[in-house]
């Protein structure tokens, strides 16, 4: 797994550890990975605290010594992570102080459609927001960010985004949870910045068919980091906040962790993998034994770019052997162990009980406007407007896609004949039935709210218990968001 990226010692902190230069071409903006990293601020959202988040223009450092200008939730850069907790009421106070819409949608938590920050529910500078919700959602790593229709890629991009982590009292996990020290969270994200160190967010010409994709690999907002770990067990909160980037994750050293989590929550029990891919908005907690090491240990990924391009291909299956991504290391040893020694052999996992499905309905998500020629050839010329769609339909707010009751389980089946998509429900979590023509092990797959969709397609069990009428509906859609943006997504009601 090491090939192709050539080996680098710098100095950080008096320790010598391990670098690699960035393998993606195209870079502008010198810069060199290896700052501590960056763990946003744990602030706890249960009702008797609301949070407030002020989004706003900020100037952040991804490298030591540069300002970029970007936007942020209370930060500069990102937002601080939101603790919430099952069987209390959350309460978080949105401002805007930037100057155009915004939202803050909380992705993969079951909240109703007026509580969800929609496209709908977007608001102006200089206004305010409360949501406010009952947590009914099991223990899980969600995460928010802004859901403006048309901006929602520049607006992520630029740091819109944080993590939402719901905590269950009732459901001890077991599993390493001192937030920062063995609980880290990851937020990956590409990022491309020009020659003055601004963010580049370009869709223009080709751009538009695979997403924005950045040449930088940023965690929580620094470029390629280290993260100081006890030697011992660490869970790691891997989220895929880029906009368009596939990733494989896998250790250079080939070593094997434990995955105890997908999007919606615990998985029943720890489920050991080498390598775990996800797609944009998508989750998993990792959990990863460092007790035995002495030298710097590397995240890389397999480059998997064009992830969203051609949908003959498997995400892993795309991967050019020996093109590895350098993401972050971790430096164990540097904190004093702590939390669990052992994994705990079940996990109080949210039951998966959809019962048969009372009916079946297709999405197809495609080009809007006739061929795929015939769409790139209209952007190419400049000619605005929207040319993802899903069902031959592009995104329109005022369109009602679906009606759905409350508590009925349905069959979704999405096909996805030109590209690979990520697909994306808001208000619940699903179950995969099967992906890329396989049958998926709901034990090892978890409650999901975003499912890669091939050209072989995929099957979910959708059932949504929260209620969003056609003011405020629900959305599903592609989660690159440049696809979102450009009117892959649809939307639905729940009576
Ligand atoms: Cu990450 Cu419509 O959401
Ligand atoms: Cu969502
Ligand atoms: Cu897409």
């Amino acid at each position: 797994p090491d090939q192709g990226i050539e080996r680098r010692k710098v100095l950080l902190g008096g320790s010598a550890l391990i670098a690699a230069p960035f393998l993606l071409t195209g870079r502008a903006f010198a810069v060199e990975g290896g700052a501590p990293l960056p763990i946003p601020p744990l602030v706890d959202a249960d009702g008797s605290q609301p949070a407030t988040l002020t989004a706003r223009a900020g100037s952040h450092a991804f490298v030591p010594g540069t300002q970029t200008p970007t936007l942020g939730y209370e930060l500069d850069y990102l937002g601080p992570t939101l603790r919430v907790r099952r069987g209390r009421s959350a309460q978080i106070d949105l401002v805007n102080r930037t100057d155009d819409q915004i939202t803050a949608h909380w992705h993969g938590a079951h909240v109703p459609g007026n509580m969800d920050g929609g496209p709908q529910l977007a608001f102006d500078p200089g206004q305010s927001w409360s949501a406010r919700f009952d947590v009914h959602h099991p223990a899980a790593t969600l995460w928010y960010h802004s859901h403006v229709h048309g901006k929602t890629g520049p607006q992520v991009y630029h740091g819109l985004a944080g993590f939402l982590l719901v905590e269950d009292p009732a459901a001890p996990d077991g599993l390493p949870s001192d937030y920062g020290l063995n609980d880290l969270p990851l937020v990956v994200q590409d990022r491309s910045f020009d020659r003055a160190g601004r963010l580049v967010y370009d869709t223009s010409g080709m751009t538009l068919m695979g997403g924005v994709l950045g040449d930088t690999i940023c965690v929580n907002g620094a470029v390629q980091p280290v993260a100081d770990v006890p030697r011992g067990l660490v869970r790691l909160r891997l989220l895929n906040g880029s906009n368009a980037r596939f990733y494989d994750f896998a250790f250079a050293d080939g070593r094997r962790f434990h995955q105890v989590a997908s999007d919606g929550g615990l998985l029943p029990a720890p489920v050991a993998r080498s390598h775990i891919a996800l797609a944009p908005a998508e989750r998993a907690e990792i959990v990863v034994d460092f007790s035995a090491d002495t030298a710097p240990v590397r995240l890389v990924s397999a480059d998997i770019a064009q992830g969203g391009m051609m949908g003959g291909g498997m995400m892993g299956g795309n991967a050019r052997p020996g093109g590895a991504i350098e993401i972050m290391t971790f430096a164990p040893g540097a904190s004093p162990a702590t939390g669990p020694a052992t994994l705990p052999a079940s996990l109080p996992a949210p039951p998966m009980d959809f019962g048969a499905p009372v009916r079946t309905r297709d999405f197809r998500l495609d080009m809007h406007a006739g061929s795929m020629m015939g769409a790139m050839f209209n952007r190419l010329i400049g000619s605005s407007g929207s040319i993802m769609g899903i069902n031959g339909n592009s995104y329109d707010m005022g369109r009602i896609d679906a009606e759905l009751r409350a508590g009925e389980t349905e069959l979704w089946r999405i096909s996805a004949p030109m590209m690979i998509h990520p697909f994306h429900v808001h208000g619940t979590s699903f179950q995969v039935v099967s992906r890329g023509g396989q049958r998926v092990d709901p034990a090892t797959e978890g409650l999901k709210d975003v499912v890669v969709v091939d050209g072989r397609g995929a099957e979910i069990l959708v059932r949504v218990d929260q209620k969003a009428d056609a003011a405020t509906p629900f959305m599903l859609h592609c989660h690159i968001l440049e696809h979102e943006d450009a009117g892959m997504m649809a939307q639905f009601t729940i009576a």
